[in-house]
């Protein structure tokens, strides 16, 4: 029943009162000032959207939400617009109505005896980490886009990003929730509690449902200690292969040691250090693929430095490792984090490119990369791989930026036949086509064939419970009905 929406475009006499509501600073409808909230950062959609809505409390929001789903009006959140999959871009009708948490914007508590902090969902993950930095205490969430990125999406796509291997995805960092839902009741949700049995955990239902169930206005999350000592490589390796040993070698000294443990393509490195001012390979001679390790303790005693040159020092005999460069201050830990971190920006310079963000068992990335590069490679000669991302947690990001020289519309108008190529390897191996990006705008199609039978018809059951109507990101998550 859902997954056709059926929206109402809004009329004038609701944007009046959607105005009257949220005063001159709560709603957009100029279409210069809607503009920038209609095309995703990647530029692969381009919608039109009526309003932009930007209320400045939940109590504000859930009257907004009440009077335009009484107007059967559909309603899209957006909130740092860094979505890889266009789960936050308007559809071309111009019916929808964006809704932006930007303005509820404060950490309200952090409890350093609880190790929780309460905060609204346009925090953006890096203030959010900062609070809980000057607390003592850490947020151990960090994506590449986390400068604005905000926690209302985080956690409503469930980011992963660079500490999953340690901390598990924002899923696990989610205590309690607060969601406005589609009628615009409220699901009041903020317990801070590591125990609580009654009945179905709501609140997970809402993370990672990617704006489809409801907008998430605010949340507890878990904190953990902050390190005392932190300690960062880059290493230089043959591959993926060499790559997995060396993560076996840091797992076998103190798994409860890595914080992130991340693969880089040399093919993607050299994107980096071409096309992103204010990076350069601090390693003598370019390699076949690299690792960023980080170490990271809270512990008073223990000696970081050691065990990291031992653990090194061990894989250079091996001839795992030909390389390595350890970071001697905060600010060449920072360089060496800009070089992974900007995999995404060098590639969206470099031309069109194809995500494939998928999961395999972390046995298996070595033979992932191998056979999606030689079948892409099969597929569109001179197509450049640049795999590169959390291996420690076996989510890798395939990505493939188009040859040199071609259309990008051209290369473009083949995404389906690249990542179909990809996931049937992927599938093949276990794994899933979609680690921690989301599904979005881009993928519904292959829910089908991944997630069909009682796993998706489950997830339309509740989607029809929550949202009858289909007001919520339309387009998002489910393939059209039939
Ligand atoms: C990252 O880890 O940097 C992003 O999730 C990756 C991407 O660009 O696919
Ligand atoms: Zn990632």
């Amino acid at each position: 029943m859902t997954a056709t929406p059926s929206s109402a475009p809004p009329t004038a006499d609701l944007l009046a009162r959607l105005a009257d509501l949220l005063g001159p600073s709560g709603i957009l409808t100029e279409t210069s000032d809607v503009a920038p909230y209609c095309t995703d950062w990647r530029s692969l959609y381009h919608g039109r959207a009526a309003a932009v809505l930007r209320p400045a409390s939940t109590a504000e929001l859930a009257q907004a939400v009440s009077l335009c789903a009484a107007a059967g009006v559909a309603m899209v959140p957006q909130g740092g617009n860094t979505s890889m999959v266009g789960g936050a871009t308007p559809d071309e009708s111009g019916r929808d109505i964006v809704v932006c948490l930007s303005r509820m914007n404060r950490v309200r508590r952090i409890d350093p005896l609880d190790h929780t902090m309460e905060l609204e969902a346009g925090v953006t993950l890096k203030a959010a980490q900062d609070a809980a930095r000057e607390a003592g205490l850490m947020l151990p969430l960090s994506i590449s886009s986390e400068g604005s990125a905000q926690i209302g999406g985080v956690l409503a796509t469930n980011a992963g990003g660079n500490n999953t291997v340690r901390y598990g995805n924002a899923r696990e960092l989610v205590l309690g929730l607060e969601v406005v839902l589609p009628d615009g009741s409220v699901f009041n949700g903020l317990r801070r509690l590591r125990k609580d049995n009654t009945g179905y955990a709501l609140r997970q239902l809402f993370v990672g449902s990617e704006g489809t169930l409801g907008f998430i206005t605010s949340a507890i999350l878990q904190l953990q200690p902050q390190p005392r000592a932190v300690e960062a490589a880059l290493c230089a390796v043959a591959g993926a292969g060499a790559a997995l040993a060396l993560f076996s070698a840091f797992r076998a000294q103190d798994p409860a040691l890595i914080q992130a443990f991340e693969y880089m393509s040399g093919a993607g490195m050299d994107l980096v250090t071409r096309l992103v001012p204010g990076t350069s390979l601090p390693l003598a001679e370019p390699a076949p693929a690299y690792v960023l390790v980080e170490l990271a303790t809270p512990r008073r005693d223990a000696d970081l430095r050691t065990v990291l040159e031992d653990v090194l020092a061990g894989m250079f005999e091996a001839g795992t490792v030909s390389d390595a460069v350890i970071a001697e201050s905060e600010g060449q830990r920072l360089a060496l984090w800009k070089l992974r971190e900007e995999h995404a920006e060098a590639q969206r310079r470099a031309g069109a490119s194809v995500k494939n963000d998928v999961s395999v068992p972390v046995s298996r990335v070595p033979e992932l990369i191998d056979r999606a590069s030689a079948a892409c490679a099969a597929l569109i000669p001179g197509i450049r791989p640049a795999p590169f991302g959390h291996i420690g947690d076996g989510n890798i990001h395939f990505n493939l930026v188009q040859p040199e020289g071609m259309d990008p519309a051209a290369f473009l108008a083949q995404d389906h036949r690249i990542m179909d190529t990809v996931a049937a390897i992927v599938r093949d191996l276990d794994g899933s086509f979609s680690a921690e990006h989301g599904v979005g705008r881009l993928k519904p199609y292959m829910m089908p064939d991944w997630r069909g039978g009682a796993e998706l018809a489950t997830m339309r059951r509740i989607k029809d419970a929550i949202d009858p109507h289909g007001l919520m990101n339309p387009g998002t998550l489910f393939p059209p009905a039939g």
